[in-house]
């Protein structure tokens, strides 16, 4: 059971590992809802204790069944295979010291959970599965990937006893039966990266205690069924075809921790998200999902990481308040959602904030002076905007960012001299950003636009008077005219 845990462990944070988080939920291996005619935990595998114990017959021959279905015929020459032991069987011994098996594992994860393989050109699950009325765990990776088969519905038949199910890149396709319904003893359902289709089945909804669901990357269909799992911890469906609203049903449990629905096609709007008190991270960028931003954000302290990149039908202005009370945030991702509108100056007070993608949108005036206030920021993309006016950050703070503080392609960034910020920064030089009060370049647009098309006073103060930024409109033009022609001239160097 340990050594599954760890594996688990491991393809989680593995998982987690391109989102730069340290995630520090657990994963779930309950041994509660134990059977209860056996008396403790799996056995260590040392033939000292219950030494008159023996494997339950029926399931011995079970076992040979699954093994030589998997290409691991060597297991069948194990005279008493709970006594016998590999890694990746446990067995737990009934009140009349008889062993029954509760958990099988396959596949090569890592060095140390070496699991038996699987013949990759002709491995199958064994319907004598069904024969283990004990089995609590079932775990099989990367088995079927040149044998490519459904998921058997026979496994339906292990739902009085089985709590976790994990068939983790295997190939699998069609669609996941209806008959997983059944087992309403898990807790941990994962068919992760298989080519599964057709739709999720409703079924599920009868697994009250499930408290992991990942059916990500997959090829399932159709709209998320409008199921509550009141237990459930992280649910992860990213990277499938599913299309429809999001269902409010989902959003209701209050005990998840995790939720991914990236890279789907599911529009609407985001639901009322009040009773996720401990959400550490939601995910649902790249969807076609409709704005208003949800109000319901506020107080949601554990948030973590809020990623709602990619979802161009938002359309929408951020209200200042939206952001207000996550105290935890880290990592807001707002990316390419056809925002509009100012940046929300609160947003400078989540002070925890550490990854800040706020570029392709239509963000108009000014990075909030308040943005100085972030101590924790270390990435923060706002390119592809209309942002004007100064760039709030002190020098060192630029230099730190380096590359991932990105400003190219805006409208009229600039840098107050006395900030200590100069041209010789690369953030700043390869973005085209000039000195306040003299011609932007690489924006193509002078620091004057601000002054004369802002109507906001405050917008003034970047350059002192209106006769002053006529002038330097004059002289803008002129300088652009210079930079064409010496690009011109770079142009035809090159050439040669
Ligand atoms: C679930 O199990 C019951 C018996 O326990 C059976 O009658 C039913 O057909 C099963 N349903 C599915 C979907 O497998
Ligand atoms: C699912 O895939 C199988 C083959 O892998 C195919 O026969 C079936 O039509 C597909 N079903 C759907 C709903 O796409
Ligand atoms: C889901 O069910 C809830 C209540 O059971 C209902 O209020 C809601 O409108 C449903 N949503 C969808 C998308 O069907
Ligand atoms: C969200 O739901 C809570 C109660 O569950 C309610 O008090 C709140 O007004 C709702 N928020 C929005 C924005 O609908
Ligand atoms: C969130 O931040 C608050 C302080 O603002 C802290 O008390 C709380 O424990 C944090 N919650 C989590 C889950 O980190
Ligand atoms: C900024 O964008 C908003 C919404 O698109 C617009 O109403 C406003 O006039 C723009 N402000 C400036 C200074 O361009
Ligand atoms: C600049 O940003 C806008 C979005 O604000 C985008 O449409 C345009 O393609 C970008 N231009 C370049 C050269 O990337």
């Amino acid at each position: 059971m340990k050594s599954l845990l760890t594996a688990l462990l491991f393809l989680v944070l593995a998982a987690n590992a391109r989102l730069g988080l340290v995630m520090s939920f657990t994963v779930i291996m309950s041994d509660s809802g134990t059977p209860s005619s056996l008396v403790d935990g799996p056995q260590s595998g040392l033939p000292t204790s219950n030494n008159g114990a023996q494997t339950d017959a029926r399931e011995q021959e079970a076992v040979y069944d699954i093994m030589r279905a998997t290409g691991n015929d060597w297991a069948t020459d194990i005279p008493d295979v709970c006594r016998g032991r590999w890694h990746g069987i446990e067995c737990m011994p009934d009140k009349d010291n008889v062993f029954h098996v509760v958990s099988l594992s396959f596949g090569a994860l890592s060095d140390d959970t070496a699991f038996p393989t699987c013949d990759l050109a002709r491995s199958s699950i064994s319907p004598s599965i069904t024969k283990l009325p004990h089995l609590r765990t079932l775990f099989f990776y990367r088995c079927f990937t040149n044998n490519p088969q459904p998921i058997p519905s026979f496994l339906g038949q292990l739902g009085s006893s089985l709590q976790s199910l994990v068939l983790r890149e295997n190939g699998h396709i069609g669609a996941i039966p209806y008959e997983l319904g059944n087992l309403t003893r898990l807790t941990v359902l994962d068919l992760h990266r298989n080519n599964l289709n057709g739709s999720i089945p409703v079924s599920l909804g009868m697994i009250t205690g499930l408290r992991s669901l990942d059916l990500s990357s997959n090829r399932l269909s159709g709209s998320i069924p409008n199921i509550s799992f009141p237990a459930l911890s992280v649910l992860n469906l990213n990277q499938n075809h599913l299309t429809g609203l999001l269902p409010t049903t989902l959003f209701t449990s209050n005990s998840l921790i995790k939720i991914d629905l990236s890279r789907n096609r599911i529009s609407g709007p985001i639901p009322n998200l009040t009773n996720l008190e401990d959400l550490i991270l939601l995910d649902i960028s790249y969807n076609t999902l409709a704005g208003p931003l949800p109000q319901s954000l506020q107080g949601l302290e554990s948030l973590q990481a809020l990623i709602l990149n990619g979802n161009p039908s938002m359309s929408t202005t951020i209200p200042e308040t939206t952001f207000v009370g996550l105290n935890n945030l880290t990592i807001l991702g707002l990316s390419n959602m056809n925002l509009e509108g100012p940046i929300p100056e609160s947003l400078g007070r989540v002070r925890t904030l550490r990854v800040l993608h706020l570029d392709g949108n239509r963000f108009n005036d000014t990075i909030p002076p308040s943005f100085a206030n972030l101590d924790s920021l270390s990435e923060l993309r706002l390119e592809n905007n209309r942002l004007t006016g100064p760039i709030p950050f002190k020098r060192e703070r630029v230099w730190r960012m380096g590359r991932k503080l990105r400003l190219n392609n805006n409208s009229g960034l600039c840098y107050d001299a006395k900030s200590g910020l100069g041209d010789d920064l690369d953030t700043l030089s390869s973005a085209g950003i000039g000195h306040c009060g003299t011609t932007n370049v690489g924006g193509g647009v002078s620091v004057q636009h601000i002054a004369t098309n802002g109507d906001g006073d405050h917008k003034l103060k970047y350059s002192s008077t209106k006769s002053e930024a006529a002038s330097l409109a004059k002289r803008g033009s002129i300088s652009r005219k210079m930079i064409e022609l010496i690009l011109i001239f770079l142009f035809v160097l090159i050439l040669f």
